[in-house]
């Protein structure tokens, strides 16, 4: 089934034309990618899909509703979920306060209820906790549920992010460079993670990576972007062997090889 929509669209700064004409179709439980060198438009895209910036041209619709123009909250409410390529966490906050707080449902929350502590705020604020420690459980952070974030190795606030992610229980995840900073075993963890996400949670995910194994062992089809624009897609053999692809990693070469 057809889950993400990316019609043509555009994005330029001033005169950097971030993103032209990018499309693509993301089926559900699918782990597809978005590579390309640096400066390529791949956050720019994650930033036009989740709503964090607006479109110049072009549509995103997601099961079928046009979401173009909609501000990421609502978005976010609807499915889609993202990391962020610099971590973003709540240093002030406990570990399991930052996946509590990163919970959709707040939306249509009555300020009178939490006033009043009403049974149903209770009842609620007991179920967010348990989701969130079930989060935690998944990601293998449940013993640090009362530490800060900074206290935590990059690796585990990475995972951290992965947890936030999650609490809003998205059908999409876009992931901006999961891998990045990760030494050896920490990516392969993740890749283990990414795929339980898919098989067991039936997320669909859309990577950015630049660890082209990581890729390469996990997603079906990959996009490769340069310039802003789609210059190949296919399955990781078929990338691997397109002349355009090559010619833009030119310098780096073994990263795709
Ligand atoms: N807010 C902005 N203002 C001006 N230019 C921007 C802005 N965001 C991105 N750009 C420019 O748009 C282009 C695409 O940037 P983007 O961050 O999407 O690339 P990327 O593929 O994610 O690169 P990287 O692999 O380094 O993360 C770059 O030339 C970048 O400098
Ligand atoms: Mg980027």
């Amino acid at each position: 089934m057809e889950l993400l929509r990316v019609d043509s669209i555009s994005k330029s700064f001033g005169g950097v034309e971030a993103v032209k004409e990018f499309s693509m179709v993301q089926a559900d439980a699918e782990i597809t990618a978005i590579i390309g060198p640096n400066g390529a438009g791949k956050t720019t895209t994650f930033n036009l899909v989740s709503g964090v910036q607006s479109v110049d041209r072009g549509y995103v619709t997601f099961l079928g509703a046009d979401i173009t123009r909609m501000p990421p909250h609502r978005i976010q409410a609807l499915g889609v979920s993202r990391t962020f390529q610099n971590i973003r966490l709540f240093d002030g906050l406990s570990v399991l306060d930052n996946v509590k707080i990163s919970d959709a449902s707040r939306l249509g929350y009555n300020m009178f209820d939490e006033l009043l502590s009403s049974p149903r705020v209770r009842r609620r604020e007991k179920e967010i906790q348990e989701r969130a420690v079930a989060q935690l459980a998944f990601l293998g952070l449940d013993r640090y549920a009362g530490d800060k974030p900074s206290s935590l190795s990059y690796g585990l606030r990475r995972r951290l992010e992965l947890a936030r992610a999650l609490m809003p229980e998205p059908k999409l995840l876009l992931l901006d460079e999961p891998a990045a900073g990760l030494n050896a075993s920490e990516i392969r963890e993740l890749m283990d993670t990414i795929q339980q996400i898919q098989l067991e949670k039936k997320i669909s995910v859309i990577i950015v990576e630049h660890h082209m194994e990581l890729v390469m062992n996990l997603c079906s089809t990959i996009h490769v972007m340069d310039f802003g624009r789609k210059i190949a897609a296919g399955t990781p053999r078929e990338v691997r062997a397109d002349a355009k692809v090559l010619e833009a990693y030119l310098g780096d070469m073994e990263e795709v090889c």
